[in-house]
């Protein structure tokens, strides 16, 4: 794969996303390539995870869905070139106007997350005389061993219907003449790095499916939701997921009738490891037990350290990388917060004023997450290509 490119580095404005294009497209050919494995198997990329124009171009030019969470999102996927009729929208807290969006559109399916929002979509869908398709999001009570800030499959958790109550919304969505009922929705949680959750997702699937089967009832969408985990301590050993093996428990634990459908949400193994946080060394500030690099760059440009106590590995950006000492930093954002943290005892060849570092596997839940807290201007971006 690419090196960073120190020269283009090292003279841009910081901080700033540099994006890898070519990864980026390398990663979607496996992507796509891995997915075939059947032909019912459909990729919706997962908007939330990086939303900018020139990312979202790509990816829908490799024929994936769009995942959206918000009518902004819906708006972006549409203007990137995403078809209606390839994007799917969640969230526990669609507004009316959201809604009416996605009706307009005539979007794939309203992911539904709880039986009042199952009402208000039936009506609005019935005024704009219109029937919305629907995919009842389950709560599948399944712990994805994750970050508790990124679990969501667990009943403390806000998304989806509960198990208990999804009988009852499958009753109601069968009745509800605005809706269409087409499929089952799951999502347990982000940056999974083992597969065996997804087992367990696998035969809860199975079960709800062939118990509905002996009712009557089938589903011709199978959505398995995202969650594919990435290698944080080391992007250039892997820098693509392992799309075969992710795909392959899904071929192998999931029943399959017919001609149903089963999607994935992929959004951080989609785009992580072609962005990095390009930023540079304001100070080096020796206390009388630590040493701080301070950087231009923070928390508001990339706050996944802070919120989910994340390490992204850093990186030196310089032709003498190899040559200098090593040295221990704790590297530090700018920000007015004690949290501006994005790493401790970090091992970096010895730093001076003017380094650049790259703050690597950046691409998702970076840029798009950035804030202007202390009125600071937003990162902007940079691409190989
Ligand atoms: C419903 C849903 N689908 C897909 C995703 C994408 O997850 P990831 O980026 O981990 O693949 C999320 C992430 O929060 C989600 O909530």
């Amino acid at each position: 794969m690419n090196e960073l490119p120190i020269e283009l580095l090292q003279s841009s404005q910081t901080p700033v996303y540099y994006y890898d294009v070519e990864l980026l497209q390398v990663t979607l050919e496996r992507l796509v390539k891995a997915a075939s494995i059947d032909h019912r198997f459909k990729v919706h990329y997962a908007v939330k995870a990086n939303a900018r124009p020139e990312i979202l171009r790509i990816i829908q030019s490799a024929g994936l869905g769009a995942d959206c969470v918000s009518g902004g999102e819906i708006k972006a996927a549409v203007a990137a070139g995403f078809p209606a009729d390839k994007i799917v929208f969640a969230g526990v807290g669609k507004t009316d106007k959201e809604i009416k969006l996605g009706l307009s559109y005539e979007i794939e399916c309203f992911n539904v997350e709880s039986i009042p929002e199952l009402k208000v979509i039936n009506e609005l869908a019935i005024k704009a005389g219109t029937t919305a398709t629907v995919a009842l999001r389950v709560n599948p009570e399944i712990d994805a061993h994750t970050h508790k800030y990124i679990t969501t499959g667990l009943s403390e958790n806000k998304f989806g219907i509960d198990m208990c109550q999804l009988d009852a919304a499958v009753k109601l969505a069968q009745e509800l003449p605005g809706i269409k009922l087409k499929g089952l929705h799951f999502h347990i949680g982000s940056q999974l790095t083992c597969l065996d959750s997804y087992k367990l997702l696998c035969d809860r699937i199975n079960e709800l499916t062939s118990k509905y089967s002996q009712m009557g009832i089938e589903f011709p969408i199978i959505n398995v939701g995202g969650g594919l985990g990435v290698d944080y301590d080391n992007p250039d050993e892997n820098p693509v997921p392992d799309f075969t093996s992710y795909f392959k428990v899904f071929k192998d634990n999931l029943k399959l009738s017919g001609n149903r459908e089963v999607h994935f949400e992929l959004g951080r193994a989609v785009v992580a490891q072609c962005g990095s946080l390009i930023t540079r060394v304001l100070y080096i500030k020796e206390s009388t037990t630590r040493s701080f690099a301070i950087v231009d760059a923070g928390m508001t440009d990339l706050i996944r350290p802070a919120l989910y106590q994340a390490h992204h590995a850093i990186q030196l950006v310089a032709h003498d990388s190899n040559k200098r000492e090593t040295g221990v930093y704790d590297v530090v954002g700018p920000i007015c917060e004690s949290s501006d943290v994005f790493a401790v005892d970090e091992k970096l060849p010895v730093l001076h004023r003017g380094d650049i570092l790259a703050i690597r596997t950046a691409g998702a839940y970076g840029e798009i997450m950035a804030s202007q807290y202390n009125l600071r201007k937003l990162p902007g971006a940079i691409f190989n290509k």
